[in-house]
């Protein structure tokens, strides 16, 4: 970390003076500039190692400031942090829209959790062994102890089923899922939440929350139907992260025995047995898939920021169009997954031809990290700014969901 450049862009002299000498004693090299054109001229010519910016600048507007360093291939990969007076979630949309990996607000803990996304940023290039153990010990410690299942037979609830799509692989769907399912059912321990892993032909789900067990879609599905009701699921579905899991296949030959019309039975008997039924369908829109996207409150579609990610999700949005898919129930997602490039909210959602409810900052190789160690972003990130908008984001896709219902 010692000897990473670091511009400091701001154009109030004392914040910036004090910020400058704080990471100098931390030993990093700090430039300064003192107004956003100073900013993007230093960043082009010293290509810094991260660029640190009040986004409120005098001369040009975040979203101008942030899209032109982005749009520059000198630019395009370096990590920024926006550090604001503005506590308003709006600007601090505005700032990850456009590709700031962060937003941090000028307070009391800003310097902490300055120092720590720094740690992080720059620990992200050394190999995963050298990091700080500490903190996966704590992790174990915030574990949820598992439940134990109550003698219910049949509870007759009717949860709301939200499904996890995507148009290609590898944009973040089953991180999202994991991560928005644990969320959930944190703001409200009261409910009970299963996460059914329909990706075939193998679940990741199982993988990155840790779970083990015997019971996945395929052995249940060779159970007779009358067998698998709400006890069964309740007693049989392991909880590593404090919701349930039907794990997906294991393997691509097992997938192939699944009998397409027992899953629409599993995941209408899920929806009897819990409040919130989430299922991972990943990029498989199908025609087992596709009665459930239709029965779902609501339809998280998860879109990565590069061109061919986005031209696809058009093509699958027009089909769902076509099925009679109400697109209230849309709640689209712009998940920078693949890096920092890329197009912008705006551009995405010209192609599309629907809003974008929120963007994932791209977090490097720290997300493939958390999913490795099995632990949530909000527990291995807690100051992150992902961590603040997956929280948001789960307490907004529950109030939709639920409005929509009526
Ligand atoms: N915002 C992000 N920033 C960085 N990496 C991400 C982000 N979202 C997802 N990833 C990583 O992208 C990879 C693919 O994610 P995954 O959830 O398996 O995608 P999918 O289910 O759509 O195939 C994983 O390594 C994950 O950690
Ligand atoms: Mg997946």
């Amino acid at each position: 970390m010692a000897g990473k450049h670091i511009l400091v862009v701001d154009d109030n002299s004392a914040s910036r003076v004090f910020l400058a000498k704080h990471l100098g004693e931390k030993q990093f090299a700090v430039s300064e500039a003192a107004s956003g054109k100073e900013g993007l001229i230093a960043a082009w010519r010293d290509k810094p190692d991260l660029i640190l910016f009040d986004p409120i600048l005098p001369d040009i507007t975040e979203q101008e400031f942030i899209s032109k360093l982005r749009n520059d291939a000198r630019t395009s990969q370096t990590p920024m942090i926006a550090l604001s007076a503005d506590p308003s979630p709006a600007r601090r949309q505005t700032c990850l829209n456009a590709g700031a990996n962060e937003y941090l607000v000028k307070s009391a803990g800003a310097l902490p959790a300055l120092e720590e996304i720094l740690a992080r940023i720059f620990a992200a290039e050394y190999p995963v062994d050298v990091l700080p153990k500490v903190e996966e010990n704590k992790a174990e410690e915030n574990k949820p102890e598992q439940a134990k299942p109550e003698e219910i037979k049949d509870p007759g609830k009717n949860g709301l089923l939200i499904v996890f799509l995507s148009a290609k692989g590898g944009t973040g769907t089953s991180s999202l899922c994991a991560n928005l399912a644990m969320l959930i059912q944190q703001g409200q321990p009261e409910t009970r939440l299963v996460v059914a892993d329909l990706v075939l032909p193998i679940g990741s789900i199982g993988q990155i929350i840790g779970a083990e067990g015997k019971t996945n879609l395929v052995t249940v599905s060779d159970f007779p139907p009358a067998q698998t009701n709400a006890d069964y699921f309740y007693k049989n579905l392991p909880k590593p992260w404090q919701f349930q899991l039907l794990a997906g296949s294991p393997d691509p030959q097992q997938a192939n025995s699944i009998r397409g019309e027992r899953i629409g039975q599993i995941v209408d008997t899920l929806c009897t047995a819990y409040d919130f039924v989430l299922l991972d369908i990943g990029r498989g829109l199908s025609r087992i898939s596709l009665p459930l996207i239709q029965k779902a409150d609501l339809i998280l579609l998860v879109v990565s920021t590069d061109q061919s990610t986005v031209q696809l999700t058009k093509t699958v949005w027009d089909y769902l169009q076509a099925q009679g898919i109400d697109n209230r129930k849309i709640y689209a997602v712009l998940n920078r997954a693949v890096g920092l490039e890329g197009l912008t909210k705006t551009e995405a959602e010209g192609i599309i031809g629907l809003p974008i409810k929120t963007t994932m900052p791209y977090m490097g190789s720290n997300f493939a990290l958390a999913n490795n160690l099995n632990q949530p972003i909000t527990i291995k990130y807690p100051t992150d700014t992902a961590s603040i908008i997956l929280k948001e984001t789960a307490t907004d896709m529950v109030k939709l969901a639920r409005r929509l219902r009526g």
